[in-house]
């Protein structure tokens, strides 16, 4: 494909991050397709990205360079769901939604569950790793992830890990393939892991006078020995969107947390939960979700928060740090003082359960642009400084590659570009991600 507008179409993903118009978009339909593009972009030196349903938010899949965007929507075919091994075998053009809904039609349950599930994709998700509110208690999708058809610049096609729960052949490339952000290798095929869908469900949500009180009730519940699935927190100007959307929200609370549990023991569990929320200082309300219907809504509520804060204001980048939880309410307070110093509109909601907190930076006037860059600066060093880490589940892609130097050595970046190297000496696939200037990103 070459025309102009529908170049265009791929020029773009969820973040905003600005490429370069692409030269050439193939839309593959098979293995064969992504093995010869990589066959012709090796011979003739031109830069690759792929990209699946193109939702990200850091942008993995923007061509920076130019040259070939490289789409694997179309490979969109649930091949497998074997049972008696608890495995799926899918393509890379599945929507994540799509999967939970086909395995949860056979009793079986896969856990990632990143919240734009409705339109992204397993090959996006792969590639970065993706995690979601569900990642507090079964992980992220790197945990999910047995097995992987991986196909390399120049053409070759591997295939990687294995179709058993337990292995240990060799090095884990397997590992090292998902959340590489499309910089090693295209996949066309990923065998992963599935569990019995879990039988019970409890959720709530408990209402605060403040975030500080929010974070602290976080480890309380953590501490009374329960492991919620999810454990997720909303701060006072989220709450504000949230009413603003038009969901009544009681108006003396400044924080939420929504709280879900789930197995044979759910209900018991969830007791425990809303007793320690309601014990906690600042606490305002608990509310359990009576039925499925109720249950639905407080979700469709969370899921929405990331459309429904964009409208806040003209431009919004949402982060994704993560710190130690029990760093959480450190935080937020160095959130504020960030706010504070540079004047940059701010809001904060995330999977508090795991430390994984989407600080949003919000504004309207292009000349604003220095003092965001300036806030999101020093959030990246506070998160370091509490032991944290840049991103807990969007990736470094491109707006996060110059803060890499903060968190990681330089001979940890070095090793990392060698692997690199060896996996694609020309450095074209994928280029201008995760690392700061290398490649034709850097052109
Ligand atoms: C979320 O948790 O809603 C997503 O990761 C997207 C975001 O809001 O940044
Ligand atoms: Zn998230």
């Amino acid at each position: 494909m070459t025309g102009s507008d529908a170049l265009a179409t791929y020029a773009t993903d969820e973040s905003d991050v600005e490429g370069r118009m692409p030269d050439a978009v193939v839309l593959a339909t098979s293995g064969e397709d992504v093995a010869a593009t990589l066959a012709v972009a090796d011979e003739w030196g031109v830069p690759v990205t792929p990209r699946a349903g193109g939702t990200g938010r850091t942008g993995g899949a923007v061509p920076v360079a130019g040259g070939i965007v490289l789409a694997t929507h179309g490979l969109a075919r649930i091949k497998e769901i074997d049972r008696a091994n608890l495995i799926a075998v899918v393509e890379p053009g599945v929507v994540t939604g799509d999967l939970h809904a086909a395995v949860e039609r056979e009793g079986l349950f896969y856990a990632p569950d990143p919240n734009s599930l409705d339109s992204c994709m397993i090959g996006g998700n792969l590639a970065e790793n993706a995690g979601g509110p569900r990642a507090f208690k079964y992980g992220v999708t790197r945990d999910w992830v047995l097995g992987l058809e991986a196909h390399l610049v120049g053409g070759r096609t591997l295939r990687v890990g294995k179709r058993t729960v337990k292995g240990v052949t060799g090095y884990d490339l397997t590992a090292l393939l998902v959340g590489s952000e499309g910089t090693l290798a295209v996949f066309t095929e990923a065998t992963l892991r599935l569990v019995p869908k879990p039988p019970l469900l409890a959720t709530a949500l408990a209402l605060f006078t403040d975030v500080a009180s929010a974070a602290a009730a976080v480890g309380a519940i953590i501490e009374a020995g329960v492991v919620p699935r999810c454990l997720e927190m909303l701060d006072a100007a989220t709450l504000a969107a949230v009413r603003a959307a038009g969901v009544a929200v009681d108006l003396r609370a400044g924080a939420m947390l929504l709280i879900e549990v789930d197995g044979e023991a759910s209900e018991a569990a969830l007791l425990r939960v809303g007793e320690v929320a309601s014990a906690a200082a600042g606490s305002v309300d608990v509310v359990v979700a009576q039925d499925a219907a109720q249950r639905d809504r407080l979700w469709a509520a969370r899921r929405m928060l990331s459309r429904a804060t964009r409208k806040l204001a003209r431009h919004k980048l949402s982060e994704d740090v993560v710190v130690p939880r029990s760093k959480l309410a450190e935080l937020i307070a160095r959130t504020d003082e960030i706010g504070e110093a540079t004047g940059v509109r701010h809001l904060t909601y995330g999977h508090a359960g795991d430390g994984n907190m989407h600080v949003n930076f919000l504004w309207d006037d292009d000349a604003e642009r220095p003092s965001v860059d300036r806030a999101i600066g020093m959030l990246m060093r506070s998160t370091v400084d509490l032991g944290g880490t840049l991103s807990g589940e969007h990736g470094i892609g491109v707006s996060k590659a110059q803060y890499l130097p903060l968190e990681q050595s330089a001979e940890l970046i070095a090793l990392q570009r060698e692997i690199k190297h060896v996996f694609d000496p020309k450095e074209l696939l994928n280029p201008g991600k995760i690392f700061p200037n290398i490649g034709h990103g850097g052109c």
